[in-house]
């Protein structure tokens, strides 16, 4: 895994966050070393997905990137669906993808799809993957794609979604955002290279609450909705239709 040294020059102004070529190189250990959690929402998306996908259905993991959760997926033999399909916007995400897929023998068959998840209509679909990508899009669009994917969701069918939340409180997203950053300082960011990637990210990724996030769910259609980890600032929630 190659590691992220992307902000570890200082720059006048860092240009805005994107899913480009140099992201995608070290984007694994990136996400690793940013987002609390990130292995145990792996470990608990492939649980869910084995629980709740059904046979003939289609999985799909909207904002796949470099396709870690494709292969968790891909490989279990305890998935009953029967495809896999990822989507991203970002070429240069799907191509580390394709290559790290290419490198196993899978039980279920991953299709890639390169598409902004806004013009993208999931269909036949038992589970729905949003693991840290619903944040990326504009506050105001992301209420159309919830609706989408509640509409299009089998009956029992499930959406995982993890996003990065902020506190209403002042205090508390004080408290977050410090123990956000020890988190990503304990991992050997420096904090030259914590502040600039906040700087570079900041209007890019645009958080919501908690409750905003739950409200969204329901206000999709989703009346069963439970929170399953919360590793502050990411939040992950499971709803089911
Ligand atoms: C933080 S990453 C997601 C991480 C991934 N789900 C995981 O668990 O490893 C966000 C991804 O969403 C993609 N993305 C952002 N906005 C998008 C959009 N409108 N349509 C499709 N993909 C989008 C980015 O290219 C990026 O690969």
């Amino acid at each position: 895994m190659k590691v992220d040294k992307i902000y570890s020059e200082p720059v006048e102004s860092p240009k805005p966050f994107e899913f480009d070529a140099t992201v995608a190189e070290v984007f694994d250990d990136m996400i690793l070393r940013s987002v609390p959690g990130y292995g145990s929402i792996q470990e608990t998306t492939l649980q869910l997905t084995e629980h709740f996908s059904t046979p003939k259905s289609v999985i799909y993991d909207l904002g796949c990137s470099s396709g870690t959760t494709l292969i968790e997926l891909g490989n279990s033999k305890n998935i009953k669906a029967e495809q896999i399909v990822g989507v991203d916007s970002s070429p240069a995400m799907l191509e580390k993808a394709k290559i790290k897929l290419a490198q196993y023998k899978l039980q279920t068959s991953v299709k890639l799809k390169c598409s902004d998840i806004l013009d993208f209509t999931t269909s036949n679909a038992s589970v729905v993957i949003l693991n840290y990508t619903l944040q990326f899009l504009l506050p105001e669009s992301r209420s159309t794609l919830l609706k989408s994917i509640y509409k299009n969701l089998n009956l029992g069918g499930i959406i995982i979604l993890s996003e990065k939340i902020f506190s209403p409180n002042p205090e508390l997203q004080k408290l977050i955002s410090k123990n956000h950053t020890e988190f990503k300082s304990s991992n050997g960011y420096s904090s030259l290279e914590i502040s600039q990637k906040r700087d570079s990210i900041e209007n890019v990724l645009r958080p919501l609450s908690t409750q905003q996030n739950w409200q969204l769910l329901e206000s999709a259609g989703f009346s069963q909705i439970e929170m399953f980890q919360a590793k502050l600032p990411f939040v992950s929630f499971l709803a089911i239709k």
